[in-house]
């Protein structure tokens, strides 16, 4: 048995009929196929135990008379039907690719989407406001978890159990775990001083911003705020360095050249001395204005952060020599500087989640502050 047509020794005419019946066969398969079918065909027909290629290994079989004319004629059938699968092929493949063009057509007469409708939240926009200002004095940003342990939230900062400042902070604590450790929600951001002292070595240059959390609740307190913490430590760091920092960073928030900053002696068990920050600004007229008034007799002060040079027991309570090296810290709330920045007159109404307020309040996603082109745009 042989692709021949079963005899050994075929008459002529019988193996030129047989291909040409082949062949026409084969090409009018090719021009009913699609795509799919024409792989099929393809392969059924010149693969490698295709039709056509079957035959091909069988022409041995044939009388050396045959043979040659039985030869070229294949070869000619094959080069047909390959040329035929690619004419089809480019033919069905220009089909589906107008096809596809014309249903994704992209009609640009229509009108634009809807504006966009998420805002940044002010919270957010703040926080990014002051690490950019931070992160061009170079700072770095550091963050650290909610659930602090009593010893980096208290103790390490020079709040020890007995110590009044404990009770100022009205803490919320979790239950004891096995060890009779009470773990705490983080009532400032300052425990992250404590966590990169603990881990990095001087010098350190960071800030924090984050959540933080107090037994509190009414109009000028929420049970959830947010802080941004600042640390430095290096070996000649000194009270200089804080109120440079400290009235450039002022300055560059409020938008104010000339703001004038003070300086007011404080209490903070972590720092030693402190002292308080305060802005200056005028309520003439029932309205608040942040900086200089015109009428220099209207001058006000608001407080808006605490700081100082860090106390050498903390640096020691991280393992830091306190005889080389020396540093400054502050902290300051973001709702109370949000609220001032963008006249925004209530705190509960940040975590309302109001998308009225919201689109009032709120920041457009692609007005990312940046010291170099303006804080606000
Ligand atoms: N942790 C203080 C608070 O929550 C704020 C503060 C004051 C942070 C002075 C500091 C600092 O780093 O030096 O009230």
């Amino acid at each position: 048995m042989n692709v021949w047509g079963g005899r050994a020794n075929p008459g002529r005419s019988f193996a030129m009929e047989n291909l040409d019946q082949l062949q026409d066969d084969l090409l009018s398969q090719v021009e009913e196929a699609d795509l799919a079918a024409l792989e099929e065909l393809r392969v059924s027909a010149l693969g490698k135990s295709g039709t056509i290629t079957e035959m091909v290994k069988g022409i041995g079989q044939l009388s050396p008379e045959d043979r040659r004319e039985a030869g070229q004629k294949l070869n000619t059938v094959k080069k047909g039907v390959a040329e035929a699968i690619d004419a089809r092929k480019a033919v069905l493949e220009a089909a589906a690719l107008d096809a596809s063009l014309a249903d994704d057509r992209v009609d640009l007469t229509l009108p634009v989407r809807p504006e966009s409708q998420g805002r940044i939240h002010p919270i957010s926009q703040t926080i990014d406001e002051m690490v950019a200002i931070f992160c061009e004095m170079g700072f770095t940003v550091a963050e650290g978890p909610h659930i602090e342990s009593d010893f980096n939230n208290f103790t390490a900062l020079n709040i020890p159990p007995e110590h009044p400042a404990r009770q100022d902070h009205d803490t919320f604590y979790l239950p004891a775990d096995e060890n009779g450790e009470r773990k705490v929600l983080r009532t400032h951001t300052s425990p992250v001083q404590i966590r990169t002292m603990i881990t990095e070595k001087p010098p350190i240059r960071i800030v924090v911003p984050g959540r933080t959390f107090r037994a509190d609740h009414d109009a000028t307190h929420s049970p959830m705020f947010h802080q941004i913490e600042g640390l430095v430590i290096d070996e000649e760091t000194h009270m200089g360095h804080l109120k440079g920092c400290l009235i450039e960073f002022c300055r560059a928030f409020f938008d104010v050249d000339d703001l004038p900053v003070r300086f007011r002696p404080s209490y903070f068990p972590f720092t030693e001395p402190s002292a308080e920050v305060d802005i200056g600004c005028s309520r003439e007229g029932g309205g608040l204005t942040i900086g200089r008034s015109e009428n220099s007799s209207a001058e006000d002060w608001l407080e808006i952060l605490g700081c100082g040079m860090v106390n050498p027991h903390v640096l020691k309570n991280c393992g830091i020599d306190s005889t080389k090296y020396q540093g400054f810290a502050f902290g300051l709330g973001i709702e109370r500087a949000a609220m001032l920045k963008y006249g925004i007159p209530d705190l509960r109404t940040f975590y309302d989640s109001d998308i009225r307020w919201l689109s009032h309040y709120g920041f457009d996603r692609l007005e990312v502050p940046n010291v170099a082109e303006g804080l606000v745009r």
